[in-house]
């Protein structure tokens, strides 16, 4: 496996990689969610490039970007079982060598939801997707179906800018009890970890009304249990994809549900 830390030598190791070539973009950190997009990319390509880059564009001013975990020498080893051929791990320099004065910007689907309350969010992982695309020359870019509304704005991104790349959904991991891994787990104690839970059994309920009355006297703090479309993030009664956003202890927790089409989610809390 080659680890490439600047754009030079990025270059140099995607110019040897034939075939097929899937990219699966991280901020490190890794679990075995992400160790399913790293087997999902291997099935459907020939060479698999991973990025791991903690991205300040996509914090807010009240997030601690020098707080988010980082674990490099263990996402190397995960990567390299995965039998990923070529992990990218820039320095903030190396992908912003100056200010970005132009952005993508992620238009309504960047303002609900997870957007409302991270304002800018989404504005700035489209920009660091769209720059990793253009560094990496992928056929296909895989995410997460955990971060459903991140998902969905990339497939906008994608469809509006034209990027030449297909993009494929994989999956959310889930521990046996249900709840959806994220690098945010670890910073749940074992009380709040069972608090956590409610996420995943509020989606089973399928029903929005059902699901937040389970918060009540519960806690955690819901933030929002919706139907929405999955590809607007609009609220709509009949939407295929049931979201929710919850707080523990200090913990936000994100999770969702595809409602229809079970056929190709594999997904069931
Ligand atoms: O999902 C993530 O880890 C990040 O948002 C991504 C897609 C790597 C962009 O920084």
């Amino acid at each position: 496996m080659i680890v490439a830390r600047t754009r030079d030598e990025l270059a140099a190791a995607r110019k040897d990689l034939r075939g097929r070539v899937a990219v699966v973009m991280t901020m490190g950190a890794l679990h075995e969610g992400h160790a399913a997009l790293a087997d999902a990319a291997r099935e459907q390509s020939d060479s698999v490039i991973a990025t791991i880059f903690v991205n300040p564009l996509q914090f807010g001013a009240n997030e601690d970007l020098t707080k988010y975990p980082r674990t490099l020498e263990s996402d190397l080893e995960i990567l390299e079982e995965r039998g990923v051929d070529v992990v990218f791990t820039p320095t903030p320099e190396v992908v912003y060598p100056a200010t970005p004065v132009v952005t993508v910007s992620a238009g309504p689907l960047g303002d609900v939801f997870e957007g409302s309350s991270r304002p800018g969010h989404f504005d700035g992982v489209l920009t660091v997707v769209l720059k990793l695309l253009h560094l990496t020359q992928p056929d296909v870019a895989l995410f997460g179906q955990k971060d459903a509304q991140q998902l969905a704005a990339i497939r906008r991104m994608v469809a509006d800018l034209d990027v030449p790349v297909s993009v494929v959904a994989v999956p959310t991991v889930r521990e046996p009890d249900g709840l959806a891994l994220s690098s945010r787990n670890r910073y749940l104690s074992e009380r709040e970890r069972d608090t956590a839970l409610l996420l995943s059994k509020a989606l089973k309920t399928r029903d929005a009304v059902a699901g937040r009355a389970l918060f009540d006297g519960a806690p955690a703090v819901l933030d929002y249990l919706e139907r929405v479309d999955s590809t607007t993030f609009e609220a709509a009664p009949d939407g295929d994809l049931l979201v929710i956003a919850a707080k523990v202890g200090t913990t936000r927790l994100i999770d969702n549900l595809p409602l229809h089409d079970l056929s190709t989610h594999k997904d069931t809390p």
